[in-house]
């Protein structure tokens, strides 16, 4: 305890030092997720980091949201505890791919999961997170043809909802995301016939969740397809309802400790508890303190990339709630 409150401390004078702001993802590990000032999902830190009023951002997450930050705020300084930290989805689509996909689809409009590196937010029109996909395609004609990518599971619940075969879809995933099965969903379902399900739908499982409550297996109220920070906010309500159903949550498990806090009086079991992102877990307090006594590591993003990313990403935090 008392190295943890030292650690707590130290952190805290040096943000003040620096004047800085520590926002994490949901995805983080518990001891980042309690002492950064702002914990969310990509929406809202994106929204917050271009609202805030420190001159430093300190982003305890995945490089792309670090990106996103700066490309946001050009004027502040950005920085990652570890540059290193990936993400496996924003690979699967490069920049070089993205164009000419768009070449064999002239007029489409394309529209990107912000999980993917500045320069093919450069090259889309219109970025969107999990909370916002739908809204954000929502918002183009029904008859335009969007490009969509890269992740193919949330383009197909994007898909599904707005029933729009206008919708081209990528082929890509996130390796954690799409490592948590259909088969592992249906046993623990099965085995918690009370239970509800909290599905993020970069999760391969979603459509065998909606199979699942279309089959009568569950019942449909019970399946929810959710953004991390949807997430939270389906825990709190069940909190103030005083909801005894236990929740299988499929997704990164790092979510679970914000869903534990959000609801102490709710049973949280994660689908498949191996879904750890790797990358997240780069992040470590030790890290943390080296970037703020060091001022590590910083991130850039070009100018003129960045310049033509600002639209894009402009749009996506201007859409949804
Ligand atoms: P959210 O937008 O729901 O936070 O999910 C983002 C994600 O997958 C980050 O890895
Ligand atoms: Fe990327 Fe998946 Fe990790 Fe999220 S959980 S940062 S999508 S690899």
């Amino acid at each position: 305890l008392t190295d943890r409150t030292a650690f707590r401390d130290e952190v805290l004078r040096l943000a003040e030092e620096r004047d800085a702001v520590i926002l994490a993802h949901n995805y983080q590990v518990p001891e980042i997720q309690d002492i950064a000032h702002h914990v969310g999902d990509s929406l809202q830190l994106s929204r917050l980091a271009a609202e805030v009023p420190q001159s430093t951002i300190v982003f305890c997450g995945v490089h792309f949201m670090a990106e996103t930050a700066k490309i946001l705020s050009p004027d502040k300084t950005v920085l990652i505890p570890d540059a290193a930290a990936g993400c496996s989805l924003a690979d699967s689509l490069t920049a070089e791919q993205l164009r000419a996909w768009k070449a064999e689809n002239p007029g489409a409009v394309v529209v990107s999961y912000v999980n993917t590196t500045a320069a093919v937010k450069a090259e889309t029109d219109i970025c969107c997170t999990s909370s916002n996909a739908v809204d954000v395609v929502a918002s183009i004609p029904a008859e335009q043809t969007v490009l969509f990518g890269p992740d193919q599971f949330l383009g197909a619940h994007v898909r599904r909802i707005l029933g729009r075969d206008t919708i081209k879809v990528w082929g890509g995933e996130c390796h954690v995301h799409a490592g948590i099965n259909g088969a592992e969903l249906a046993a623990k379902a099965e085995a918690e016939p009370d239970a509800e399900l909290y599905v993020h739908p970069e999760c391969g499982c979603a459509t065998s969740a909606l199979y699942l409550a279309s089959a009568g297996a569950v019942p449909g109220e019970k399946v929810k397809i959710l953004s991390t920070g949807d997430m939270v906010k389906a825990a709190e309500s069940a909190q103030r309802k005083g909801s005894r159903a236990p929740v299988l949550v499929a997704t990164e498990i790092g979510m679970i400790h914000q869903l534990r806090k959000a609801a102490p009086s709710v049973d949280f079991r994660a689908v498949n508890d191996r879904a750890s992102c790797r990358y997240m877990k780069m992040i470590t307090p030790e890290k943390l303190l080296r970037s703020l006594r060091e001022g590590t590591d910083e991130v850039t993003v070009d100018p003129v990339v960045a310049e033509k990313a600002r639209a894009s990403v402009e749009r996506m935090i201007a859409i949804g709630t």
